[in-house]
């Protein structure tokens, strides 16, 4: 049997224990702590209401395909507020048609900022912004930044129809008008490329 100042000891560690643990939750529980993931919570709702809410008119009808390079003044239109509904977005000097994604491009979408736009700046700053320059070359973004604007690019590749390159002032278009529907060579090196040699 412990006697008395043992019993008083190991109460007092038991209470010290508990206190810690109390102390413990009041750290994790911080006002601080709570604000922030309410706010977390209340950003990621607001992004995901938008996705359901836009994705009810999201039947879009299949447009005929588009094969044509664009200024940045014509892409500018191409941002899901014409009648047909067509969102284009450019990345790394290719343009992508992204109609499908038009819950997350089209007007209302979470990345509306990016419909009808030059996206590279944006998506390689993890910025939901673009902006009206006339034409962005992209050359003061870091390795990092220019390495995850690449792989955006390949992204796009995977789920988009290629429209053909975002021109840069003064560059001419390329005709594709006797291409065959296959041949549009999704590979053959980006506009970035093309402006090294
Ligand atoms: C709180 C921050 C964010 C959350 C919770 C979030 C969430 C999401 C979700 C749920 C998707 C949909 C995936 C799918 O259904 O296919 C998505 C896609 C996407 N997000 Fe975000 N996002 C955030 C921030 C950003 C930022 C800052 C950017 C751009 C700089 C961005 C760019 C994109 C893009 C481009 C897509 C792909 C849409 C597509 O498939 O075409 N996101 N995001």
């Amino acid at each position: 049997m412990a006697s008395a100042p043992e019993t008083k000891a190991a109460e007092a560690e038991n209470i010290g224990e508990a206190s810690g643990f109390v102390n413990d939750i009041f750290k994790i529980y911080s006002p601080v702590n709570l604000l922030l993931t309410a706010f977390i919570f209340f950003l990621a709702y607001k992004i995901y209401s938008k996705f359901t809410k836009s994705s009810a008119d999201a039947s879009v009808v299949e447009l005929p395909k588009l094969r044509k390079d664009m200024t940045v003044a014509e892409l500018r239109q191409y941002d899901g507020t014409q009648p047909d509904g067509r969102v284009l977005v450019a990345v790394n000097g290719w343009i992508f048609d992204v109609t499908r994604g038009r819950r997350f491009y089209g007007p209302g979408g979470p990345y509306a900022a990016f419909g009808g736009k030059d996206a590279s700046r944006g998506l390689a700053t993890f910025s939901v912004t673009s902006s009206d320059k006339e034409y962005d070359d992209l050359s003061d973004l870091n390795s990092m930044e220019m390495e995850s604007v690449k792989e955006w690019e390949a992204q796009f590749r995977e789920k988009y129809d290629l429209v053909g390159r975002l021109l840069k002032p003064g560059e001419e278009p390329t005709n594709y008008s006797d291409e065959e529907p296959e041949d549009t060579d999704h590979s053959s090196g980006t506009p970035t490329d093309k402006k090294q040699d």
